[in-house]
Order: structure tokens, then C-alpha cells, then sequence
């Protein structure tokens, strides 16, 4: 099979799915090369994706190989680097206290939050509402959810902004050094000093026979949860908008009967996903994947994006129908390692885009802002900002 390299690819990043649909057409599966060299196994089709999301043959440990593609250079051990067992084992713990009454007892501050970023806008103007809105909003209630005190938060966000997005190697690396003592001391002050946050509650959990979470898997777990709550939620804001934003009936067939908007967040998350690749997976030994035979110890990634635009489980995939029924889409994953914060996802979500509506009568695309500036690569599926005038 003829690999494909990504960095040779023409447009790929304002419209990876018409790559996909083409090379989808001539099978479920392909070999690809990043720009830095990397070679891994795509798969496209939806049901082919589904299944591998489940297969255990696919590990997501590095460690699971006997010579291990890559190093972990990560900060504590991690739910989406982890098999089972210590994968049940830390999703059992974490689950017994990232619940979904906590998520929705968190609804009245994300409300408050989102008020005060719309405050701080003047009543008409124009301006980018990836900044304004879509960026502080998440990281904000990742550090509520954290109980990252408010004095700490300017330097939190700024550490965080250079993980996501470094501006240079070593601004990312000294981001990392500053975030783990940060992180340790975060936590011991929750084991003095309780409080009624996720990060407090985690310190103290135990299960029945006494196991708990060790230091630094709490803190491999509050990182975890910064990255993977962050961007992905910012451009599922910025999506929901951007779909509302280009069809001005749309639009007002919303602004009419809000209870729509649950409709948009979801057929957002199925057309235009943040997240267009899942994770790597390693194969711990050969596997079939839509008759195409992976070898052992190669890495395969599950493009969720592509999967839920395939026309053989979603009619017509690239249109934007919040009519249609989008169960199954695979934007939060599947199995094991389904998105833990997809209902605080969702909630955010809904709220920013209620709250748009009722504050900005008026909000509109700004067509002087520009041609969308698509984020680069197969993870993130976005733009770096929303122009917009109210
Ligand atoms: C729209 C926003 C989001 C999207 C599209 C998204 C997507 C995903 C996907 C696709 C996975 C599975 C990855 C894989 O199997 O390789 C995942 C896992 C995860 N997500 Fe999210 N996510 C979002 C928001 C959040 C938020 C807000 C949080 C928490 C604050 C969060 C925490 C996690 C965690 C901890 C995992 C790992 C679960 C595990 O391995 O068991 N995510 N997410």
C-alpha cells in the first residue's frame, strides 16, 4: 500500500474531508506519514473505527510493545496512555467523583462566567470571539473544577496557552517544569486544606478496599484534564457559532426556539468535530482492520472526524442538518476511553450559545475579518479565530 504524506497534501487542512471521502472511496484503511516523519495507519470507514476503538489488540501504552515506538515524556500517568487493568482502575476512581450531578451543580458559575466575559464587550462592536469568548470560558471553569486558586489563575492560563499552542519549544518545556511543582503543591494544599472542588474531592476518594490516587497520578489527571478539556471545547463553541453564523435562517429559527440549540451542539460535534483523530493506538500484534492486515507494533489512529461523515452510517455527511439523527457520532470516542468530559463539554457549550443569542441581538460573521485560518495537522479541527461583528 502507497503511503501517504501529509505534508504533501494540497489544502488538506481547510477541507481534510474531501481527503478522507476520496481515500475512503478506495478503502477503509491507508498508510500515512506526518510532517515529522511518523508513519501510522488511518482508519476512515465508521464502522471500522468503532470496532478498533474497542479492540483490545489496540493498546494505547506505549509500553505495551516490546520496542516501544516512542518515549513518554508525560507528566504522571494518564487515562488516554493507559490500558487496563490500571486504566479501569484509575477510571473507577475518577469516576466516583467526576459525576454528572457535579457537572450540572457546576452550571450556575459557567453561567456567571460567560456573563462576565460578554460584560467586558462593548454593547456594539467588532472583534474575535475565539478571544473574547470560546478561549477563556473553558479554561476558566477547568481552574473552578480544579480549585486553582483565583490569584494563580492568570499564570495557569498563560502555562496552559503554551501547552496547548507553544509559541517556541522551550516556552512549552518551561510551561511544563513551572505546571508540575505547581500541580504537587496544588494538590498537598487540597490534602491540608479541602474544599468543595473535583481536584479536593480526588485527593481524598477511596474505594471500598482503601485504594486511592497517588500524587502523581492526581496530577497526571488535573493535566489531562487541562489539555484534553481545553481547545477541544473552545472550537466546539466556535464551531456551533460558525454553523449558526453562515445560515441566517438557521440562525433565527434558533434565536425563536433555543431548545434547538442542543440539536446544533451535537450535529456540530458530527459534521465538524474538534477532535478529527483519536489518539495513536500501538498493535500488540497483527490485526485485521476492514481486510487490510495491520502488523504488530505499527501505530493505527482512529479518525473520528472521517467516521462520522462516512455516507454508509450518515446520509449525505457533509451537509449540516441539526434535523438529523446523530446518534453515534464519534466525536467523544467510543469504548473505554469515551470522553469523561463530554457532558461538561456540552454544557459549556449550551451555555455560551444561549447566552450569545439573548446578549447579541445583532451578532453577525465578520467578512472583514478574513478567510478562516484552519488549525494545522489531524488532531484539532478549528479555527485560530472567529471574526464576528454585533
Ligand atoms: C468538545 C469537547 C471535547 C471533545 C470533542 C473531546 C473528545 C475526546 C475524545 C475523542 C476522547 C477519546 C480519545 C481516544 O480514545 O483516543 C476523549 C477522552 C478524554 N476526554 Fe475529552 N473531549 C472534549 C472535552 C473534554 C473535557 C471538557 C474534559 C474534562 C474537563 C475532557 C476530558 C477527557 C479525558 C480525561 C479523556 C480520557 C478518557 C480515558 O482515556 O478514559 N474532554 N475526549
Amino acid at each position: 500500500m502507497e503511503t501517504i504524506d501529509i505534508a504533501e497534501l494540497h489544502g488538506f487542512d481547510a477541507n481534510p474531508y474531501a481527503y478522507f471521502a476520496r481515500w475512503r472511496e478506495q478503502g477503509p484503511v491507508h498508510r500515512l506519514r506526518d510532517p515529522f516523519g511518523t508513519e501510522f495507519w488511518l482508519v476512515l470507514g465508521y464502522e471500522d473505527a468503532r470496532a478498533a476503538l474497542t479492540d483490545p489488540r489496540l493498546a494505547k501504552s506505549p509500553e505495551a510493545l516490546p520496542d516501544p515506538p516512542y518515549e513518554i515524556h508525560s507528566i504522571g500517568p494518564s487515562l488516554l496512555e493507559s490500558d487496563p487493568p490500571d486504566h479501569t482502575r484509575l477510571r473507577r476512581l475518577i469516576a466516583r467523583e467526576f459525576t454528572a450531578r457535579r457537572v450540572e451543580q457546576l452550571a450556575p458559575r459557567i453561567e456567571r462566567i460567560t456573563a462576565e466575559l460578554l460584560d467586558a464587550l462593548p454593547p456594539t462592536g467588532r472583534g474575535d470571539l475565539i478571544e473574547s469568548l470560546a478561549f477563556p470560558l473553558p479554561i476558566t471553569v477547568i481552574c473552578e473544577l480544579l480549585g486553582v486558586p483565583t490569584k494563580d489563575r492568570e499564570v495557569f492560563r498563560s502555562w496552559s496557552s503554551e501547552l496547548i499552542t507553544p509559541t517556541s519549544e522551550e516556552a512549552g518545556r518551561l510551561a511544563l517544569d513551572a505546571l508540575t511543582p505547581y500541580l504537587d503543591t496544588l494538590v498537598e494544599a487540597k490534602r491540608r486544606d479541602p474544599s468543595d472542588d473535583l481536584l479536593s474531592a480526588l485527593v481524598a476518594t477511596h474505594d471500598e478496599d482503601g485504594d486511592r490516587l497517588s500524587v502523581p497520578e492526581l496530577r497526571g489527571l488535573a493535566y489531562l484534564l487541562l489539555v484534553a478539556g481545553h481547545e477541544t471545547t473552545v472550537q466546539l463553541i466556535a464551531g456551533a457559532v460558525r454553523a449558526l453564523l453562515v445560515d441566517p435562517v438557521r440562525l433565527t429559527a434558533v434565536r425563536a426556539d433555543p431548545s434547538l440549540l442542543d440539536a446544533v451542539i451535537e450535529e456540530t460535534l458530527r459534521h465538524e468535530g474538534p477532535i478529527l483523530t483519536s489518539a495513536g493506538r500501538f498493535t500488540v500484534a497483527p490485526v485485521e482492520i476492514g481486510g487490510v492486515t495491520v502488523p504488530a507494533g505499527e501505530i493505527v489512529v482512529v479518525g473520528l472526524g472521517a467516521a462520522s461523515r462516512d455516507p454508509a452510517r450518515f446520509p449525505d455527511p457533509d451537509t449540516f442538518d441539526p434535523a438529523r439523527d446523530t446518534r453515534g457520532h464519534l466525536a467523544f470516542g467510543h469504548g473505554i476511553h469515551f470522553c469523561i468530559g463530554a457532558g461538561l463539554a456540552r454544557l459549556e457549550a449550551r451555555i455560551a450559545l444561549e447566552a450569545l443569542l439573548n446578549r447579541l441581538p445583532a451578532l453577525a460573521a465578520d467578512p472583514e475579518g478574513g478567510p478562516p485560518e484552519w488549525l494545522p495537522g489531524l488532531l484539532l479541527r478549528g479555527t485560530r479565530r472567529l471574526p464576528v461583528r454585533w
